[in-house]
């Protein structure tokens, strides 16, 4: 008997190698053949065997978590585990690949994910600072890049894009994805998702994206990671949903649940999030990771009372693999004997992955992404390296430039380029920076020397360190600032003063750097200030005082080049902030499409504002400036009334009105003046970038739909109300011209 189920086996596992090693010649998926395959795989699976494809394991090639387990290359023997993440590299994955296909009864393959957030090898700028250049193809083709080395270093599947949005600066994780607006991160989140899997999972150089984190974690209370998220449903419909469900429209292929709690119930055991929503409403097709151990945090968490529970909570709730935990490999096959759990919800979970795995080609040939020839081929090509200092200019913002102290004249005859971070490889990549190598990074000190005339005298000194009290290296700084025409002035934060784990308290610039700022700003030289940082900082000095700042976040690989490109007008600069720079922490949360409020900011007392600060931001979202001045007028809509079908056309003349080539991101914001329930005073819903040349103007036209205009309303239910509409087009969210128009029933 054991003898027949063994070669009914053997035959079957022979027929679904054998159909698949034909790769058909156009067409790469065939969703028939797919579903043949898995029926055939999950007939013959044990309950055991199909545990292991729904979990992943680190491997001890690389952390990103508390504990590393012991043992992953026997779990991968014992077909005890379907995926590993942090191994990467052609032959170390080949190796373990071997392990899986020769040593298991079925020799199913191994899925290789990474976070793979800004780069591979070739480090791109941290996404905050991405996303700050409001160019989606220059984001997408970051990701495309990004894809094309890691694939070519044997992984499927990288755990991006991040799509949380973040209206806390301390958060240390605002770093990582696309600020405070939905609309903004949205259209990025579908950048990035296009840029990692292409158009077809098959093609070598794509790779499984996963959405994360679903959902609400960057709203946990005071700014603290993995702190409780309480929000309503309007808010999380409304202002966190949007950038996940567009991902699911457009195919991505994962979710990864987030670690935080939503209305009381631990995301990776919410059933609401994971299968009313997700699942039923959406129509999700991919698979669901768990975050680092999340199924285990539910214990903490006081959701279950042991990881047994957890693992039920979770499996029922709609989690198809669990990251690092080990709960399933541990409690689910006792959890389906008991009747606690449907093997027809494991066997659902099985087929997802198994479904990418095919649509990869692991099945037709489990080695195709491990070749090291491809991998020494594609890795920090010299495109790779132009496209990265491309991204990387164009995400720096110009804060402030009084009296056009820059760009800076290349011949200009000495120059003190001072600060911390101003010779500094190791910070250049920024948190979550994969497989990066640091030491190839260039430093602002070499970008600047790269740059300049050869008759310029450049001068360092680094003043302080980044994040301790020493002041010491100051008066050499200045002594050495004392000798030059002007200074840059290199300061911030360490990389890992954001990322996760690494919320911050105060988000004033650590250690003495200000000190050291007032000391140069003394000798009376105009000190240029170059930031770097993964969040918003308080700046208010040097705002006042230096009479030019760049936002230069972590710019990655290439961040010397970007940053000398702008500070001697390679490239003007045309970033705009992508979440607002508040004056105090004291503000926080401030972000641009507030509610009005009954009693509005203004000079009365009784009015909702503080009495010790402006209520203002220090720099708006949206803001940024460039060498060179646009004019915006002429904003005319096709008419004063439309009906709900009618579309709007709305048009605006935007000019170049400076003496230097530049481009602008046009912005476009709307306000419902009445609702069924109150709406923010301002929403960004459309923007485009454009190039002018000096003097020349150029008409921008933008279309809205009711769709644009949609929101929950008192019903929840998400449609256009009529009523009187703002329209407000313009440089930032807060320098627009305006018009107004009615939606008719
Ligand atoms: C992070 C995830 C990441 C995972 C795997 C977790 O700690 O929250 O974003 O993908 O680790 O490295």
């Amino acid at each position: 008997m054991e003898n027949l189920k063994n070669i009914r086996v053997l035959a079957i596992v022979a027929l679904i190698m054998a159909s698949t090693s034909v790769a058909p010649a156009q067409k790469r998926f065939d969703e028939q053949e797919m579903k043949v395959k898995i029926d055939s795989l999950l007939f013959i699976m044990t309950l055991e065997e199909k545990i292991g494809q729904l979990t992943l394991y680190t491997s001890d090639y690389d952390v990103t978590g508390p504990t590393i387990r012991e043992g992953y290359k026997e779990d991968i023997k014992q077909g005890k585990v379907g995926a590993i993440f942090n191994a990467f590299g052609a032959e170390y994955t080949r190796m373990l690949q071997e392990m899986a296909v020769e040593e298991t009864r079925l020799g199913i393959p191994l899925l290789f994910g990474y976070d793979v957030i800004h780069g591979h090898k070739t480090i791109f700028p941290i996404p905050l600072g991405e996303s700050a250049s409001w160019d989606l193809e220059a984001i997408e083709k970051s990701a495309r890049i990004a894809a094309i080395e890691a694939s070519a270093e044997g992984l499927h599947w990288t755990f991006a894009p991040m799509v949380d949005i973040a209206r806390d600066p301390r958060w240390g994780r605002i770093a990582e994805g696309s600020g405070e607006d939905t609309y903004l991160t949205t259209e990025i989140a579908l950048a990035r998702v296009r840029g990692f899997q292409g158009d077809d999972l098959y093609d070598l150089s794509t790779v499984l994206a996963c959405t994360k984190h679903f959902v609400g974690y960057g709203a946990g209370l005071a700014g603290r990671d993995y702190n409780t998220v309480d929000m309503s449903d309007r808010v999380l419909r409304e202002v966190y949903l949007p950038p996940f469900k567009a991902t699911v429209d457009a195919g991505v292929a994962s979710f990864m649940t987030s670690f935080n709690e939503v209305d009381g119930v631990p995301a990776t055991g919410s059933h609401y999030l994971l299968t009313e929503i997700l699942r039923n409403e959406w129509g999700f097709e991919g698979f669901v990771v768990t975050d680092y151990t999340s199924i285990n945090e539910m214990v903490p968490h006081g959701i279950v009372a042991n990881e047994y529970e957890a693992g039920a909570l979770a499996i029922n709730a709609g989690v198809d693999m669990d990251m690092q935990g080990g709960v399933y490999q541990e409690h689910l096959a006792e959890l389906v004997k008991k009747g606690e759990v449907e093997e027809e919800q494991i066997n659902k979970a099985v087929r997802r992955i198994l479904e990418m795995k095919y649509k990869l080609g692991l099945f037709e040939d489990p080695y195709r992404y491990s070749n090291v020839d491809r991998e020494k081929e594609m890795v920090m090509t010299e495109e790779h390296l132009d496209a990265a200092r491309d991204v990387a200019r164009k995400s720096i913002v110009l804060l402030k430039n009084e009296a056009q102290t820059l760009p800076l004249k290349k011949d200009i005859k000495t120059l003190a380029v001072i600060g911390p971070l101003a010779d500094n490889k190791k910070e250049m990549i920024g948190s979550w920076s994969a497989a990066g190598d640091w030491s190839k990074s260039v430093t602002l000190l070499e970008g600047i020397k790269a740059a300049v005339s050869p008759n310029t005298k450049i001068l360092f000194a680094q003043g302080t360190n980044i994040n301790d009290d020493a002041t010491q290296g100051i008066s050499e700084a200045v002594k050495t600032a004392k000798k030059a025409d002007a200074i840059v002035l290199a300061i911030g934060e360490e990389a890992l003063m954001s990322g996760e784990a690494a919320s911050r308290a105060s988000i004033d610039l650590p250690g003495k750097q200000l000190q050291l700022a007032q000391e140069l700003h003394k000798t009376g030289k105009p000190v240029i200030v170059v930031l770097m940082s993964g969040r918003p900082l308080t700046i208010n000095w040097l705002d006042e005082n230096a009479p030019a700042i760049l936002e230069t976040w972590f710019l990655g690989t290439q961040a010397g080049h970007a940053i000398a490109d702008v500070l001697f007008g390679d490239y003007n600069p045309s970033g705009k902030l992508p979440v607002t720079f508040p004056r105090s922490v004291g503000q926080i949360p401030l972000f641009y499409n507030n509610k009005n409020t009954g009693r509005p900011i203004s000079d009365e007392k009784y009015t909702s504002k503080y009495l010790d600060i402006p209520n203002t931001p220090l720099y708006p979202f949206g803001y940024g400036l460039s060498y060179t001045y646009f004019t915006y007028s002429n904003l005319k809509l096709n008419k004063p009334q439309y009906t709900m079908d009618e579309q709007i056309d709305v048009t605006v003349t935007v000019t170049n009105s400076g003496d230097m080539k530049g481009e602008e991101v046009v912005q476009l914001y709307i306000r419902d003046l009445v609702g069924s329930v109150t709406r923010p005073v301002k929403e960004l819903k459309a923007f485009e970038k454009i190039a002018l040349a000096p003097g020349e103007s150029q008409q921008v036209n933008f279309t809205l739909t009711k769709d644009n205009l949609a929101f929950y309303t008192r019903n929840m239910e998400f449609k256009a109300e009529p009523g009187d509409f703002k329209v407000f087009v313009g440089t930032n969210s807060e320098e627009c011209l305006e018009a107004d128009f009615k939606l008719l029933e």
